[in-house]
């Protein structure tokens, strides 16, 4: 039976070609090609197909230019080619908190952003936190109350505490634990953690 000619979307690709494009593996990648540098229809709107780009950042204060793949999210570009190993790779899906930073004083889970999504923004990773020699109250108060044990949860808790602080100065325990309710801490330190960023609270108020 004859082929029927696949239908043209009005940006100029067929169902067919997005279906094929959007395989992965080496299929993916074998027909990816024919949709790079055009556009795809999303809820959003029609987005880029890019297989690498080079983005603008900020991270920690400084600009930094870099090309990065199209499936390289943020932690990845931090870790492996920044060498900003603060923001720590746990569960890499979405469910610890371990990863988190701030993008443009909001927390993410740098594991589940993709990087090429950051482009133009300004990042915020623990090892910006402090003021040259001096810490951050935050991290003044995690270290006075005990808020780590093993300490591999610490960065994201760090970013959380210091981005919900900003917002809200004066916290109850409910609401202190309604914000880190996204961070995990397998040592289960959570009492001291919370009393850690209730100092801090104290701390950045002056009280
Ligand atoms: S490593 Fe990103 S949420 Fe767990
Ligand atoms: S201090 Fe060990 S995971 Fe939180």
């Amino acid at each position: 039976m004859e082929k029927k000619p696949a239908k043209k979307s009005p940006g100029g690709v067929s169902r067919r070609d997005f279906i094929k494009g959007m395989g992965t593996g080496a299929l993916g990648t074998a027909v990816l090609p024919p949709l790079l540098g055009q556009t795809i229809p999303t809820k959003k709107g029609r987005v880029p197909v890019y297989d690498k780009k080079t983005i603008a950042l900020t991270v920690n204060g400084q600009k930094v230019g870099l090309a990065v793949e199209a499936n390289e999210t943020l932690l990845d570009v931090l870790r492996d080619k920044l060498d900003l190993t603060g923001a720590k790779r746990v569960c890499d899906r979405g469910e610890c908190g371990g990863c988190t930073v701030l993008l443009d004083g909001a927390p993410v889970y740098a594991c589940m952003y993709l990087a090429i999504r950051a482009d133009g923004k300004a990042v915020k990773t623990v090892e910006g936190l402090a003021a040259g020699d001096k810490l951050h109250p935050v991290q003044e108060a995690f270290i006075e109350k005990d808020g780590y044990q093993c300490g591999f949860c610490t960065p994201g808790f760090l970013m959380t505490t210091s981005a919900f602080l900003e917002k809200n100065p004066a916290p109850s325990l409910d609401e202190i634990k309604q914000a880190l309710s996204g961070n995990l801490c397998r040592c289960g330190n959570y009492a001291k953690i919370y009393g850690a960023v209730d100092a801090a609270a104290k701390k950045l108020r002056g009280a």
